[in-house]
């Protein structure tokens, strides 16, 4: 490792910790005062959500949304090109995201589901905010870094590297103040403050406004660990070793069928050194509410085919109502139309008012 990724993975340990903390400090105002808070979330519509996304996030959404925290939930499309060449069947993709969305118990009555392409003064604030930083920053940016990486050898497109200001016009359009994410959306968050807080000095506010236009977002992480796939590298779609929220509880248990695992007969729960094993009793842990522990004990001797049961029955009980509810609404597309063209209302009338504030705070009345 050269001097500068040392010290670059120091840096980003020690804002990870701080972040860990901070996100633990807000769980715990939740609690005193939901009503404080509005949080802004969202997904790219590339693919179908697996249980990864579920347990990772979703759950999580549905669960500070039922607290009673304000919800936005954003169908991010616009960044699908940011690293790929064309759309796909993004309608289709939109659509089965707002399914999964609804069927997992996010309530658009309460919550404000939209796509930012369909948000004109959201896209807008992009203009300002790329005046507040530097092509070296965005070229620091560790997740754009990744994400040129995997894209193996094609050339950093414009979009790709300024993305991230995209994402902070995404969170700050709304003045949401926390933003639910897993650790590789960090360097974005920050990013989204420095926006933040850059604007106020550079722009500064509209008359008669005694705070800035906008507040400093935090990130709000999960608390819960992530799972693998089911052949122990990391679950994406591309691998095939996802257990997505729309599969049947019988593609679900063929799927769980061909999991990895190992010779050992007996079952236990040791991370380090039976990382496949113990995945599929986190997943088992996850969708049953009981220990990995309590589990694997249970099975004792029973080998590789009764852990999998265990796992199979578990998730297929655990998503049962969420796939009835799926299957309803995609019974009736008019339902997801009618909440995604509410939300993109909603998000519209919201951006609208932020555009207002942006162009009298830069005196672009007239
Ligand atoms: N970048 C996020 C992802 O890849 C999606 C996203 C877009 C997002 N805009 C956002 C997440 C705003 C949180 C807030 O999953």
């Amino acid at each position: 490792m050269s001097f500068e990724e040392t010290l670059e993975n120091a840096t980003s340990d020690a804002s990870y910790q701080k972040a860990r903390e901070t996100s633990e400090k807000i769980h715990a105002a939740i609690e005193a005062d939901p009503s404080r808070f509005r949080m802004l979330t969202g997904d790219r519509p590339t693919g179908n959500l697996h249980i990864g996304h579920y347990f990772g996030s979703l759950a999580n959404r549905v669960a500070l949304q039922q607290k009673g925290v304000e919800t936005w939930i954003l169908v991010a499309d616009y960044q699908v090109i940011t690293d790929r060449d064309g759309t796909g069947p993004i309608r289709e993709r939109a659509y089965s995201l707002v399914t999964d969305y609804l069927a997992a118990g996010i309530d658009p009555e309460r919550a404000t589901i939209f796509a930012h392409s369909q948000v004109p003064a959201l896209n807008q604030l992009m203009l300002p905010f790329l005046s507040l930083v530097t092509d070296s920053e965005l070229r620091r940016n560790p997740t754009v870094k990744a994400e040129l990486e995997a894209t193996e050898g094609r050339p950093l497109s414009g979009l790709l590297l300024t993305y991230p200001v995209h994402q902070a016009a995404d969170i700050l359009f709304c003045k949401a103040n926390i933003v639910p994410v897993g650790k590789d959306q960090l360097p974005h968050l920050e990013q989204t403050r420095v926006i933040a807080s850059r604007f106020d000095r550079r722009y500064g506010r509209p008359e008669g406004l005694d705070k800035p236009i906008f507040p400093a977002p935090q990130a709000l992480l999960s608390e819960s660990g992530t799972i693998l796939g089911l052949d122990g590298r990391k679950m994406s779609k591309s691998f095939g070793n996802t257990i997505d929220l729309g599969m049947t509880a019988d593609e679900t248990a063929k799927k769980i069928k061909k999991a990895v695992t190992d010779s050992d007969r007996h079952i236990t729960y040791d991370p380090e050194n039976r990382p496949e094993v113990s995945n599929l009793l986190t997943i088992a842990a996850m969708a049953s509410g009981r220990s990995q522990m309590e589990i694997a004990e249970e099975i004792g001797d029973g080998g590789g085919g009764a852990l999998k049961g265990y796992v199979t029955e578990a998730v297929n009980e655990l998503l049962a109502p969420l796939r009835e509810r799926r299957a309803e609404l995609e019974n009736d597309p008019a339902i997801v139309h009618n909440v995604l063209t509410e939300g993109i209302e909603r998000a519209n009338d919201q951006a609208n008012d932020t555009l207002r504030e942006v162009r009298e705070a830069m005196h672009m009345v007239y």
